[in-house]
């Protein structure tokens, strides 16, 4: 077992380049089981999470090689199988993208339940009525999905989710890509990586419009061709290295973001007293003073998201008073790591969906557990930002969505290491 040896309170000086984005490139991975041709997908970030599903799919028959500068070749023409390794897909969340693009290429597909971060309940059930919709007929047993067509076939539906997720709108604007007719997807989720995958799809040659809105229209194509694409920047790790500059202090140029795609987050760290310039595809984070207290609302984009929920608790752990952080998306996700968080001395008081955090003027290093891989992050810029040395024990989660971590940090001037136990 490996983990993250943190000496705190080094100004971060210097500039971050941030890798292609983790849940797009989860998604444009399995899409590319749609696709008749070679695909060339640059910016992938090179993840845990990322060689899982490469795995999966090379061991169903696609063809897959790595390039320097995160580029993968992926062809999937001669791919057959249609039962992907349950052992596999059992190691990650995003596994459930295999579901739509499987049932789209082959009509029918059997994959096990995702496993991946259990910070909470999570249905996919939205994924399913998706699919129900489509035509398809599926069984659901306690360890797997299984689909092929109904008795009307499948083809184009109008689908209204129930509730906003990112994952079922993927999936089923995957599942609709190669069927007949149009399928419509109403109360759709807006994040920048849905409309990357629209955009990876379309290059390709699929029929996608109106990503990036509540309603998402797929008009099915018979087949998808190859081509190249490359994935947007990694949103959440580029909120990460942010709010690690916001607490442990420091000057820091992050490179390779779209700031439009900041906004959401660096709204708040200004309120917060943090300083940011934006450049055309580059921030710059000044973070000089005493953090001051604020109240954020974690929601689907493009409000605050609850992949940076635990980060910016960190934050809210130093500033100058009491803040208020409010999870409205999985309401489990604060135990993940407050208790973490209070053995290095942060007031946190959970009520609910709500966590009253009273900053303090220090954290103390301890030695603390990632329990998913978000928390994980929020524990190392804890420990950026405390005084002594923090472990970080468990970062095999940390692993499966951030690259080059301990590469990145120490360059901007922090003191981390990664130990084998
Ligand atoms: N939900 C349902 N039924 C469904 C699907 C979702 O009730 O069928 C609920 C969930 O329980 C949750 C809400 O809808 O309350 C939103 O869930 P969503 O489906 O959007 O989440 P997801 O697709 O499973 C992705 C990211 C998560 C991120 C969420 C929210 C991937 C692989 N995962 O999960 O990322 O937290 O969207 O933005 O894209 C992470 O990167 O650390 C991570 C956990």
């Amino acid at each position: 077992m490996a983990k993250y040896v943190i000496n705190g309170k080094n100004r971060l000086e210097g500039a971050v380049t941030i890798s292609g984005a983790k849940n797009a490139a989860v998604a444009i991975l399995p899409a590319a089981l749609l696709v008749s041709g070679k695909c060339r997908v640059e910016n992938v970030p090179d993840i845990s999470d990322v060689h899982i599903l490469l795995e999966i799919l090379k061991d169903i028959g696609a063809e897959v090689s790595w390039e320097d500068n995160g580029t993968v070749i992926l062809d999937c023409t001669g791919v057959t199988g249609t039962k992907p390794d349950p052992e596999l897909v059992c190691k990650m969340r995003a596994s459930y993208y295999l579901m739509g693009a499987l049932l789209s290429r082959f009509h029918k597909a059997h994959v096990a339940l995702p496993g991946g971060c259990n910070f909470a309940s999570r249905p996919i059930d939205q994924h399913i009525k998706g699919f129900r919709a489509l035509g398809a007929r599926v069984v659901e047993t306690e360890e797997y999905v299984n689909m092929k067509p109904g008795p009307n076939g499948l083809k184009g539906a109008r689908i209204t989710l129930d509730v906003v997720s990112v994952g079922a709108t993927m999936n089923i604007i995957m599942a609709a890509c190669l069927l007949p007719g149009k399928t419509v997807i109403e109360n759709a989720a807006k994040e920048p990586h849905i409309v990357d995958l629209a955009n990876f799809l379309n290059t390709m040659g699929a029929h996608i419009s109106g990503a990036g809105t509540d309603t998402v229209k797929i008009t099915g194509v018979e087949k998808l061709t190859g081509g190249t694409y490359a994935i947007i920047p990694d949103q959440i790790e580029a909120g990460t290295y942010i709010a690690a500059v916001a607490a442990a202090g420091g000057n820091v140029l992050v490179q390779n973001v779209i700031p439009k795609h900041m906004d959401c987050i660096t709204s708040k760290l200004e309120e917060m007293g943090v300083e940011f310039i934006n450049y055309d595809d580059a921030i710059q984070v000044i973070s000089e003073g005493q953090l001051q207290p604020t109240t954020v609302k974690t929601r689907p984009y493009p409000g605050f998201p609850t992949d940076m929920q635990a980060q910016v608790c960190v934050c809210m752990s130093i500033a100058d008073g009491t803040s208020r952080l409010t999870e409205s998306v999985y309401e489990t996700r604060f135990f993940g790591y407050c208790t973490e968080l209070a053995s290095m001395g942060a007031d946190i008081l959970i009520n609910g969906k709500t966590a009253i955090i009273t900053g303090q003027s220090n954290l103390q290093g301890a030695v603390v557990r990632a329990n998913d891989l978000r928390a994980g992050a929020a524990l190392i810029i804890a420990g950026l930002a405390a005084e002594g040395t923090t472990e970080v024990e468990n970062i095999h989660y940390i692993e499966r969505g951030y690259e080059h971590l301990v590469e990145k940090l120490t360059a901007l001037g922090a003191d981390i290491r990664r130990v084998e136990d």
